[in-house]
Protein backbone atom coordinates (compact mmCIF):
# COMPACT_ATOMS: atom_id res chain seq x y z
CA UNK A 1 0.00 0.00 0.00
CA UNK A 2 1.14 3.56 -0.77
CA UNK A 3 1.80 5.97 1.58
CA UNK A 4 -0.01 9.47 0.91
CA UNK A 5 -0.06 11.98 3.73
CA UNK A 6 -3.31 12.94 4.82
CA UNK A 7 -5.52 10.43 3.58
CA UNK A 8 -7.89 8.15 5.92
CA UNK A 9 -7.58 4.72 4.67
CA UNK A 10 -9.40 2.16 6.09
CA UNK A 11 -8.38 -1.38 5.45
CA UNK A 12 -10.88 -4.59 6.44
CA UNK A 13 -8.87 -7.25 7.94
CA UNK A 14 -11.78 -9.57 8.97
CA UNK A 15 -15.45 -9.39 7.78
CA UNK A 16 -17.16 -12.44 9.40
CA UNK A 17 -19.04 -12.69 12.60
CA UNK A 18 -17.69 -15.24 15.83
CA UNK A 19 -16.56 -18.34 14.07
CA UNK A 20 -15.32 -17.20 10.66
CA UNK A 21 -16.58 -18.64 6.96
CA UNK A 22 -16.69 -21.13 7.01
CA UNK A 23 -16.47 -21.76 10.70
CA UNK A 24 -14.33 -24.52 11.99
CA UNK A 25 -17.24 -27.27 12.31
CA UNK A 26 -20.46 -25.82 10.34
CA UNK A 27 -22.01 -27.38 7.48
CA UNK A 28 -24.76 -25.38 7.21
CA UNK A 29 -25.28 -24.68 3.25
CA UNK A 30 -23.36 -21.72 3.26
CA UNK A 31 -19.83 -23.26 5.01
CA UNK A 32 -20.70 -26.29 3.11
CA UNK A 33 -20.13 -23.99 -0.62
CA UNK A 34 -16.89 -22.88 1.24
CA UNK A 35 -15.94 -26.24 1.79
CA UNK A 36 -16.29 -26.96 -1.33
CA UNK A 37 -14.84 -24.37 -2.97
CA UNK A 38 -17.56 -22.93 -4.39
CA UNK A 39 -16.73 -20.18 -6.75
CA UNK A 40 -19.79 -17.73 -5.28
CA UNK A 41 -18.02 -17.50 -2.11
CA UNK A 42 -15.22 -16.35 -0.30
CA UNK A 43 -13.36 -17.45 3.01
CA UNK A 44 -13.54 -14.85 5.86
CA UNK A 45 -11.68 -13.96 9.13
CA UNK A 46 -13.45 -12.98 11.95
CA UNK A 47 -13.93 -8.96 11.96
CA UNK A 48 -11.40 -6.32 12.52
CA UNK A 49 -10.37 -3.59 10.77
CA UNK A 50 -6.82 -1.18 10.56
CA UNK A 51 -7.53 2.52 10.57
CA UNK A 52 -4.46 4.94 9.53
CA UNK A 53 -4.08 8.59 8.38
CA UNK A 54 -1.06 8.83 7.24
CA UNK A 55 -0.15 5.45 6.35
CA UNK A 56 2.42 4.92 8.86
CA UNK A 57 0.84 4.51 11.76
CA UNK A 58 -2.20 2.50 11.89
CA UNK A 59 -4.90 1.39 15.31
CA UNK A 60 -6.94 -1.73 15.15
CA UNK A 61 -10.42 -1.47 15.93
CA UNK A 62 -11.22 -5.54 17.88
CA UNK A 63 -8.55 -7.92 17.84
CA UNK A 64 -9.53 -10.70 16.15
CA UNK A 65 -8.22 -14.89 16.77
CA UNK A 66 -6.85 -14.97 13.31
CA UNK A 67 -4.37 -11.34 13.78
CA UNK A 68 -1.34 -13.11 12.93
CA UNK A 69 -3.00 -14.10 9.50
CA UNK A 70 -4.36 -10.79 9.07
CA UNK A 71 -1.15 -8.76 9.68
CA UNK A 72 0.78 -11.05 7.41
CA UNK A 73 -1.82 -10.20 4.10
CA UNK A 74 -1.50 -6.76 5.08
CA UNK A 75 2.02 -5.11 3.93
CA UNK A 76 1.15 -1.61 5.37
CA UNK A 77 0.96 -3.46 8.87
CA UNK A 78 3.97 -5.69 8.71
CA UNK A 79 7.57 -4.88 11.34
CA UNK A 80 9.50 -2.08 9.15
CA UNK A 81 12.42 -1.01 10.80
CA UNK A 82 15.10 -2.27 13.48
CA UNK A 83 14.80 -5.93 14.96
CA UNK A 84 11.50 -5.26 16.59
CA UNK A 85 8.75 -2.79 15.14
CA UNK A 86 5.49 -2.69 14.33
CA UNK A 87 3.34 0.11 12.63
CA UNK A 88 0.16 -0.26 15.04
CA UNK A 89 -0.04 2.26 17.81
CA UNK A 90 -3.38 1.31 19.62
CA UNK A 91 -5.80 -1.18 20.12
CA UNK A 92 -9.34 -0.40 20.58
CA UNK A 93 -12.36 -2.59 21.42
CA UNK A 94 -15.96 -2.64 20.56
CA UNK A 95 -17.28 -5.39 22.97
CA UNK A 96 -15.43 -8.12 24.74
CA UNK A 97 -16.81 -10.91 22.69
CA UNK A 98 -14.14 -13.77 21.95
CA UNK A 99 -14.13 -12.78 18.20
CA UNK A 100 -12.95 -9.16 19.27
CA UNK A 101 -10.41 -9.69 21.67
CA UNK A 102 -8.55 -13.15 21.44
CA UNK A 103 -6.01 -11.52 18.96
CA UNK A 104 -5.04 -9.51 21.83
CA UNK A 105 -3.14 -12.77 23.10
CA UNK A 106 -1.05 -13.13 19.48
CA UNK A 107 -0.16 -9.34 20.60
CA UNK A 108 2.43 -10.05 22.94
CA UNK A 109 6.35 -10.11 22.78
CA UNK A 110 7.47 -7.18 24.41
CA UNK A 111 5.78 -4.79 21.57
CA UNK A 112 4.21 -1.73 23.21
CA UNK A 113 0.73 -0.06 21.91
CA UNK A 114 -1.85 0.93 23.95
CA UNK A 115 -5.17 -1.24 24.44
CA UNK A 116 -8.36 1.26 24.66
CA UNK A 117 -11.26 0.20 25.72
CA UNK A 118 -14.53 1.28 28.20
CA UNK A 119 -13.70 0.83 32.06
CA UNK A 120 -16.18 -1.93 31.77
CA UNK A 121 -14.88 -3.92 29.07
CA UNK A 122 -11.04 -3.18 30.75
CA UNK A 123 -12.91 -4.84 33.66
CA UNK A 124 -13.81 -8.14 31.60
CA UNK A 125 -9.85 -8.57 30.60
CA UNK A 126 -8.70 -7.63 34.03
CA UNK A 127 -10.56 -10.85 35.01
CA UNK A 128 -8.62 -13.05 32.73
CA UNK A 129 -5.03 -13.37 33.65
CA UNK A 130 -3.98 -14.69 30.32
CA UNK A 131 -4.62 -11.33 28.86
CA UNK A 132 -1.75 -10.44 31.33
CA UNK A 133 1.00 -11.93 28.64
CA UNK A 134 0.49 -8.11 27.30
CA UNK A 135 2.90 -6.79 30.26
CA UNK A 136 1.52 -3.57 32.09
CA UNK A 137 5.14 -1.95 31.59
CA UNK A 138 4.64 -2.54 27.86
CA UNK A 139 0.98 -2.31 26.94
CA UNK A 140 -0.96 0.56 28.36
CA UNK A 141 -4.50 -0.38 28.76
CA UNK A 142 -6.60 3.46 28.69
CA UNK A 143 -9.51 3.46 29.94
CA UNK A 144 -12.08 6.15 27.59
CA UNK A 145 -15.41 7.07 28.77
CA UNK A 146 -18.57 7.01 26.68
CA UNK A 147 -19.26 9.86 25.00
CA UNK A 148 -15.56 10.90 24.93
CA UNK A 149 -13.43 11.48 21.65
CA UNK A 150 -9.66 10.79 21.62
CA UNK A 151 -6.92 10.56 19.66
CA UNK A 152 -6.65 7.21 18.38
CA UNK A 153 -4.03 7.26 16.26
CA UNK A 154 -1.66 9.96 14.55
CA UNK A 155 -4.31 12.18 12.60
CA UNK A 156 -7.85 9.99 13.48
CA UNK A 157 -10.24 11.22 16.49
CA UNK A 158 -12.31 8.51 17.80
CA UNK A 159 -15.78 9.24 19.61
CA UNK A 160 -17.50 5.80 20.94
CA UNK A 161 -21.07 6.04 22.33
CA UNK A 162 -23.19 3.02 23.39
CA UNK A 163 -25.30 0.85 21.01
CA UNK A 164 -27.73 -1.44 21.69
CA UNK A 165 -26.28 -5.01 22.49
CA UNK A 166 -25.21 -7.14 25.26
CA UNK A 167 -22.41 -8.51 27.36
CA UNK A 168 -20.00 -11.14 25.64
CA UNK A 169 -21.46 -14.70 25.55
CA UNK A 170 -19.31 -16.08 28.17
CA UNK A 171 -20.30 -13.60 30.49
CA UNK A 172 -23.91 -14.70 30.44
CA UNK A 173 -24.22 -17.80 32.59
CA UNK A 174 -22.73 -15.57 35.55
CA UNK A 175 -24.83 -12.32 34.72
CA UNK A 176 -27.76 -14.41 35.07
CA UNK A 177 -26.93 -16.31 38.36
CA UNK A 178 -26.43 -13.05 39.82
CA UNK A 179 -29.42 -10.76 38.29
CA UNK A 180 -31.79 -13.61 37.48
CA UNK A 181 -32.45 -12.56 33.88
CA UNK A 182 -29.94 -11.32 30.88
CA UNK A 183 -31.02 -8.14 28.48
CA UNK A 184 -29.89 -8.16 24.96
CA UNK A 185 -30.54 -4.63 24.05
CA UNK A 186 -29.17 -2.54 26.72
CA UNK A 187 -27.09 0.46 26.43
CA UNK A 188 -23.96 1.10 28.07
CA UNK A 189 -20.15 0.33 28.21
CA UNK A 190 -20.43 -3.44 27.48
CA UNK A 191 -21.08 -2.48 23.41
CA UNK A 192 -20.58 0.25 21.58
CA UNK A 193 -20.01 1.81 18.29
CA UNK A 194 -17.22 4.38 16.88
CA UNK A 195 -17.19 7.40 14.87
CA UNK A 196 -13.84 8.18 13.65
CA UNK A 197 -12.93 11.70 11.71
CA UNK A 198 -9.82 12.73 9.66
CA UNK A 199 -9.99 16.08 8.77
CA UNK A 200 -13.62 16.04 6.79
CA UNK A 201 -14.05 12.74 6.44
CA UNK A 202 -16.27 10.62 9.32
CA UNK A 203 -16.55 6.72 9.27
CA UNK A 204 -18.82 5.26 11.84
CA UNK A 205 -18.01 1.04 12.53
CA UNK A 206 -20.42 -0.62 14.23
CA UNK A 207 -20.08 -4.28 14.35
CA UNK A 208 -22.72 -5.46 16.54
CA UNK A 209 -25.85 -3.37 17.21
CA UNK A 210 -29.29 -4.94 18.77
CA UNK A 211 -31.52 -2.53 17.14
CA UNK A 212 -31.73 0.76 15.58
CA UNK A 213 -32.19 4.51 17.92
CA UNK A 214 -33.42 7.45 16.63
CA UNK A 215 -30.24 9.11 18.41
CA UNK A 216 -28.00 6.17 16.14
CA UNK A 217 -29.58 7.48 12.95
CA UNK A 218 -29.32 11.34 13.10
CA UNK A 219 -25.32 10.35 14.30
CA UNK A 220 -25.03 8.29 10.86
CA UNK A 221 -26.55 10.68 8.67
CA UNK A 222 -24.01 12.24 6.68
CA UNK A 223 -21.24 10.18 7.18
CA UNK A 224 -18.46 9.20 4.25
CA UNK A 225 -19.00 5.53 5.39
CA UNK A 226 -21.12 3.14 7.96
CA UNK A 227 -19.14 -0.30 8.64
CA UNK A 228 -22.29 -1.89 10.19
CA UNK A 229 -23.51 -4.95 11.69
CA UNK A 230 -24.67 -7.90 9.14
CA UNK A 231 -24.37 -10.61 11.49
CA UNK A 232 -27.64 -12.28 9.67
CA UNK A 233 -30.13 -11.62 7.02
CA UNK A 234 -32.99 -12.48 8.90
CA UNK A 235 -33.76 -12.66 12.88
CA UNK A 236 -34.36 -16.75 13.14
CA UNK A 237 -31.67 -17.94 10.40
CA UNK A 238 -29.92 -20.15 12.38
CA UNK A 239 -32.76 -21.62 13.50
CA UNK A 240 -34.01 -22.53 10.07
CA UNK A 241 -30.23 -23.41 8.86
CA UNK A 242 -30.57 -25.94 11.56
CA UNK A 243 -27.28 -25.30 13.48
CA UNK A 244 -29.04 -23.26 16.56
CA UNK A 245 -32.04 -22.02 18.53
CA UNK A 246 -30.79 -18.72 18.99
CA UNK A 247 -32.35 -15.53 16.93
CA UNK A 248 -30.16 -12.90 16.22
CA UNK A 249 -32.11 -10.67 18.72
CA UNK A 250 -31.09 -12.85 21.70
CA UNK A 251 -27.55 -12.60 19.84
CA UNK A 252 -27.63 -8.84 20.49
CA UNK A 253 -27.89 -8.63 16.36
CA UNK A 254 -30.38 -6.57 14.44
CA UNK A 255 -30.54 -8.89 11.21
CA UNK A 256 -30.29 -7.14 7.71
CA UNK A 257 -33.56 -7.85 6.45
CA UNK A 258 -37.51 -7.25 7.52
CA UNK A 259 -39.26 -4.33 8.61
CA UNK A 260 -36.83 -3.88 12.01
CA UNK A 261 -34.05 -4.82 10.06
CA UNK A 262 -30.56 -2.34 8.99
CA UNK A 263 -31.59 -2.10 5.82
CA UNK A 264 -34.91 -0.34 6.00
CA UNK A 265 -34.10 1.17 9.36
CA UNK A 266 -31.34 2.91 7.42
CA UNK A 267 -33.17 3.25 3.65
CA UNK A 268 -33.47 7.03 4.21
CA UNK A 269 -30.59 7.61 6.09
CA UNK A 270 -27.98 9.62 3.61
CA UNK A 271 -24.54 7.97 4.03
CA UNK A 272 -22.15 7.55 1.07
CA UNK A 273 -21.16 3.68 1.36
CA UNK A 274 -23.59 1.49 3.55
CA UNK A 275 -21.22 -1.31 4.06
CA UNK A 276 -22.19 -4.94 6.35
CA UNK A 277 -19.03 -6.52 8.25
CA UNK A 278 -19.50 -9.25 10.76
CA UNK A 279 -21.61 -11.05 8.84
CA UNK A 280 -22.16 -14.73 10.46
CA UNK A 281 -21.41 -17.67 7.97
CA UNK A 282 -24.93 -18.62 7.57
CA UNK A 283 -26.14 -15.53 5.92
CA UNK A 284 -26.92 -16.13 2.71
CA UNK A 285 -25.37 -12.58 1.30
CA UNK A 286 -22.15 -14.23 1.53
CA UNK A 287 -23.10 -15.87 -1.72
CA UNK A 288 -22.26 -14.46 -4.48
CA UNK A 289 -25.27 -13.61 -6.97
CA UNK A 290 -27.85 -15.05 -3.74
CA UNK A 291 -31.51 -13.11 -4.37
CA UNK A 292 -30.22 -11.92 -0.88
CA UNK A 293 -26.96 -10.25 -1.78
CA UNK A 294 -28.55 -9.12 -4.43
CA UNK A 295 -31.30 -7.28 -2.21
CA UNK A 296 -28.82 -5.27 0.21
CA UNK A 297 -26.84 -4.34 -2.74
CA UNK A 298 -30.02 -2.50 -4.59
CA UNK A 299 -30.82 -1.53 -1.65
CA UNK A 300 -27.16 0.41 -1.45
CA UNK A 301 -25.19 -2.08 0.72
CA UNK A 302 -21.71 -3.39 0.30
CA UNK A 303 -20.32 -6.88 1.37
CA UNK A 304 -17.73 -6.87 2.58
CA UNK A 305 -14.71 -9.33 2.32
CA UNK A 306 -11.19 -9.49 4.02
CA UNK A 307 -8.36 -7.10 2.66
CA UNK A 308 -10.85 -4.94 1.31
CA UNK A 309 -9.79 -0.99 1.39
CA UNK A 310 -11.35 1.96 1.48
CA UNK A 311 -9.68 5.58 1.04
CA UNK A 312 -11.30 8.51 1.95
C1 LIG B 1 -21.48 -12.11 18.73
O1 LIG B 1 -21.09 -11.23 17.97
O2 LIG B 1 -22.67 -12.28 18.99
C2 LIG B 1 -20.45 -12.97 19.39
O3 LIG B 1 -19.23 -12.84 18.76
C3 LIG B 1 -20.93 -14.37 19.46
C4 LIG B 1 -19.84 -15.32 19.87
O4 LIG B 1 -19.05 -15.01 20.78
O5 LIG B 1 -19.74 -16.39 19.24
MN1 LIG C 1 -19.12 -11.16 17.28
ZN1 LIG D 1 -22.13 -22.37 8.76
Amino acid sequence: METSPSRFKLVILGSAAGGGFPQWNCRCVVCSLAWANDPRVKRRTQASIAVSANGTDWALINCAPEILSQLQATPALHPREGLRHSPLTSVLLTNADIDHVAGLLSLREAQPFTLMATPGVHGVLAGSSAFDVLAPNVVERRPVELGSSFDLVAGIRATIFPVPGKIALYLEAREQAEQGSLTTDREGEQTIGVELTAGERRVLYIPGCAAMTDSLRARLEGADAVLFDGTLWRDDEMIRAGVGTKTGARMGHMSMSGEHGSIEALRNVNVDRKIYVHINNTNPVLVDGSEERITANKAGWEIAQDGMEIAL
